[in-house]
């Protein structure tokens, strides 16, 4: 309960902060849409990773990983190539680069601290 909280509250801070900048400072991918990211994770990655984007504690998926440890984990172009290729108990999803490279911007923006 605490920890969605300071999540919800972390997200707040971060979405005032971030305002309507499409890029982040924290890798290579450069340009990714994050409002075209969010449409696209709800459609094709929510159900596994949660709103919050914590994964299985919120899903119920077994082993979907909390992305707001992968979001500061992971480099862009690794977590594209894991939407893409997929990875252990992750299927590949099927979206084009350019929608990969959106849903990273929006995972970052929206998850990552
Ligand atoms: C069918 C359920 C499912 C869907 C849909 C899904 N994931 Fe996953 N995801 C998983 C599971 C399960 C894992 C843990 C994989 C493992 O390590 O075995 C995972 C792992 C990950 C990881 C961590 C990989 C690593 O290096 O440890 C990232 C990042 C990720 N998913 C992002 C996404 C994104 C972004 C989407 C939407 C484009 C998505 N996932 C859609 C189930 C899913």
């Amino acid at each position: 309960m605490i920890r969605s909280l300071t999540l919800s509250l972390t997200c707040a801070l971060l979405l005032a902060a971030c305002g309507d900048k499409e890029t982040d400072d924290s890798g290579s991918v450069s340009g990714g849409d994050a409002a075209n990211g969010e449409t696209l994770y709800a459609a094709k990655c929510q159900s596994c990773h949660g709103v919050n984007g914590t994964g299985e504690a919120e899903s119920g998926v077994s082993g979907a990983a909390d992305l707001s440890v992968e979001a500061d984990a992971l480099s862009d172009s690794a977590m594209v190539d894991v939407i893409l290729n997929g990875q252990g108990g992750m299927p590949a999803i099927n979206v084009s680069q350019a929608e990969a490279e959106d849903i990273t911007a929006y995972v970052n923006q929206a998850f990552g601290s």
